[in-house]
């Protein structure tokens, strides 16, 4: 939106009079006089019209290691949720930009910035995600064919992306995806009757879960992890 127009609904405010306040040197946006509005602002921006504050929103991105039994949603009837772990006053604003089964651990986002989170969970940016995978019986060298082949998910009538399975050793592999399908991982280890016994998310593109959250634990991102999204 406009900074101009956004004061003249906040303040019930005509176009002249919203011009005259620019000429005036009354608006602030992010702390710095400005002298037209035509410039656009997004709901982060802080707007201050002869000292009132209009808006001062601040953007969240958090990282959260999530651990075993818990909810990827803000809110459960019966089980705890990933949201009960975060402690901000700002915590209620938040959501989840995309999930884990309750049994899957790993790299979680959390944010209040909408545009943010559906840029990084739109199928088409084919942003890739990487889990750690333990299964019950052992990962053979065929299966990476298969992986890369895709695989035919009749409930959606599609086949899987081109995924890379990375052996590390007899049950345990590194699998990246680039989209996001309802239990896609056990579905498609589900193909050759081996059921996963652990999944761990170990990145979303170049966002790494920080070796030093323990299961449970959280932090803001950094600019430098932000920056892939944006
Ligand atoms: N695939 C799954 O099957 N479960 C997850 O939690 C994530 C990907």
């Amino acid at each position: 939106m406009r900074l101009d127009r956004f004061i003249e609904s906040k303040l019930a405010y005509s176009a002249q009079t919203v011009r005259d306040l620019f000429v005036q040197r009354k608006v602030m946006l992010n702390g710095v006089l400005v002298s037209e509005g035509r410039g656009r602002i997004t709901e982060f921006c802080r707007v201050e019209v002869d000292g009132k504050v209009l808006q001062a929103r601040e953007a969240i991105y958090i990282m959260l290691h999530k651990p075993k039994g818990c909810v990827s949603a803000t809110s459960d009837a019966k089980n705890k949720t990933v949201l009960d772990l975060v402690d901000i006053p700002e915590k209620e604003s938040l959501h989840l930009a995309g999930r884990l089964d309750f049994n899957t651990t790993g790299l979680l986002l959390l944010t209040n910035d909408g545009k943010w989170s559906r840029k990084l969970t739109q199928p088409q940016q084919k942003i890739p995600k990487t889990y750690w995978v333990k299964t019950q019986n052992e990962i053979t060298l065929g299966y990476v064919k298969k992986f890369s082949e895709g695989f035919y998910f009749q409930f959606e009538d599609l086949t899987t992306l081109p995924a890379e399975l990375n052996i590390l050793s007899s049950h345990t592999a590194l699998l990246t995806i680039y989209e996001g399908r309802y239990h896609q991982i056990k579905r498609m280890f589900g193909f050759f009757q081996n059921e996963v016994m652990e999944l761990h998310r170990v990145s979303i593109g170049n966002i790494r879960l920080d070796e030093n959250l323990a299961a449970g634990g959280y932090r803001l991102l950094t600019r430098g992890e932000l920056e892939f999204v944006n």
